[in-house]
């Protein structure tokens, strides 16, 4: 008999975190403040608590889990690292396919592994309430239950096409204390702004953080501080427990290597948790693939641009070193929430501008055809962002076949779907189309980038 799942105890949890900003092959570039100059970490302090703001900026190559974090941790760690049997024999290859299974957290995501430390954090700077955005409801839930845990009040505002498609995750985020809003909303400026000009927005990403930062900034008691669910430093730190659990798993099974690395990308952090210990690997010279998988309607590392861009729509946070679509951007209303963002992680941009990541973007009908291919053969129902690292994950087992290679695949589960079935119902009636964003659309969003300077010169041929 096969093994197909390795658990680990908590005496095995990771007491670090690591991070990549220590070991890539050039540094990283300052986020800038509106005088295009590099903002100092006491600008950001009416936004994060200064303890994560250390971690933002830290160049530390391992930072320590605090031994009350870790233990908070406990409830949704270590998670198992399995292996998709049932598919590999479906797919009749050679590759052995291992996967890192995150959607067992109450939540339902990886989203968990920050929210937890971000509201532990916040906690012990005395802060009292934190808001935030969601895109898919993945990460609202995370921090409304993290925020449950620690004793902290909640408001997420949640990108109105997801709140739409999935009421649900209101209800969840309700179970656990927080206050849920569809954004752009009238309680903000920012949402107010938007509603004028476009009444029918789907809403975005980029949306819903400007409201949620401008919630945050605004209270004058000076106790309500923001959480980012993705891209920044801190955040994708927090993930990392993700691939250096992993690294001990894949031995466990026997595994001496790993070939090919990969993770769904919508601003990076999922993605980052799984693959950044393996391109710490790569870095000093093993030879592994890592492949970020972007959805084609919102294709900022394919076909974006790598420039200081802002985080948000309404221009609220500081410019940041990213591949971006330009920040006006408001992509289609796909059922991969969490994939509906205008731009990518500075840290993973980075990589990729290395040629340490290869980007790739699929279109949702191939992703909801993995997805049913996996339900049926492995029996889980995957979060639609999770599909998009499926479908690239199913490319990959098949290539090895056709090169008669015994390749060992690692990708990261990074939620199930049990919220999200209603982007399945569609599939199944035959109404979703495989769209990518047309050339025009691209360039029309592009122009937001007007004036801003170009983040660094391309590395690769490809860049
Ligand atoms: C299940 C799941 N996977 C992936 C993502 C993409 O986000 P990130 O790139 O930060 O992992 C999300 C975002 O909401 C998500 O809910």
């Amino acid at each position: 008999m096969k093994t197909v799942k390795i658990f680990l105890s908590e005496k095995d949890m990771p007491r670090k975190w690591y991070n990549l900003a220590a070991d890539l092959p050039t540094s990283m570039l300052p986020p800038l403040g509106p005088d295009g100059k590099p903002i100092s970490p006491e600008m950001l302090e009416k936004v994060f608590p200064m303890n994560l703001i250390e971690q933002e900026v830290s160049q530390k190559r391992w930072i320590d889990i605090p031994d009350e974090v870790l233990q908070l941790l406990t409830i949704i760690r270590p998670t198992p690292l399995r292996r998709a049997v049932f598919l590999e024999k479906y797919l009749d290859t050679p590759a052995r396919i291992y996967y890192k299974d995150e959607s067992v957290s109450p939540a339902g995501s990886h989203k968990s592994n920050t929210s937890i430390a971000q509201a532990w954090y916040n906690k012990k700077f005395g802060i009292k309430r934190l808001t935030t955005e969601t895109g898919a409801g993945q990460w609202g839930s995370a921090l409304a239950f993290a925020c449950a845990l620690v004793g902290l009040e909640c408001k997420v505002f949640m990108v109105r096409i997801s709140f739409e498609q999935k009421p649900l995750r209101k209800i969840m985020m309700q179970l656990w204390g927080a206050k849920c809003i569809s954004s752009p909303s009238e309680e903000t400026q920012a949402g107010r702004d938007i509603l004028k000009k476009l009444p029918d927005t789907p809403g975005s990403l980029g949306i819903a953080i400007s409201e949620a930062i401008e919630a945050a900034v605004s209270d004058t008691s000076g106790m309500t501080r923001y959480s980012l669910g993705s891209v920044l430093n801190h955040v994708l730190l927090h993930q990392t427990v993700i691939g250096l659990e992993a690294k001990k798993q894949i031995k466990m099974f026997g595994e001496n290597k790993v070939d090919v690395v990969i993770g769904c990308a919508g601003g990076g952090s999922n993605f980052a948790g799984l693959s950044f210990p393996f391109i710490a690997d790569k870095i000093h010279g093993k030879n592994i693939r890592i492949i970020a998988v972007e959805s084609a309607a919102a294709p900022k590392m394919t076909r974006g641009k790598f420039s200081y861009d802002f985080g948000d729509t309404a221009e609220m946070t500081p410019l940041l070193p990213m591949m971006s679509l330009g920040h006006e951007f408001i992509p289609a209303p796909i059922h991969a929430g969490g994939l509906r963002y205008h731009g990518m992680a500075p840290l993973v941009s980075q990589a990729i501008v290395e040629g340490l990541v290869e980007p790739l973007a699929y279109d949702q009908v191939k992703t909801y055809e993995a997805a049913i291919l996996w339900s049926k053969t492995e029996g889980a129902i995957c979060a639609p962002e999770t599909s998009h690292a499926i479908a690239c994950v199913i490319d990959e087992a098949k290539k090895a076949k056709a090169e008669g290679k015994e390749k060992v695949i690692l990708f990261n589960f990074s939620g199930h779907g049990l919220m999200d079935l209603v982007g399945y119902d569609k599939y199944l009636t035959g109404k979703l189309d495989s769209y990518s964003l047309p050339e025009s659309e691209l360039n029309k969003s592009m122009e937001s980038f007007k004036g801003f300077p170009p983040a660094a010169k391309r590395k690769t041929g490809k860049w």
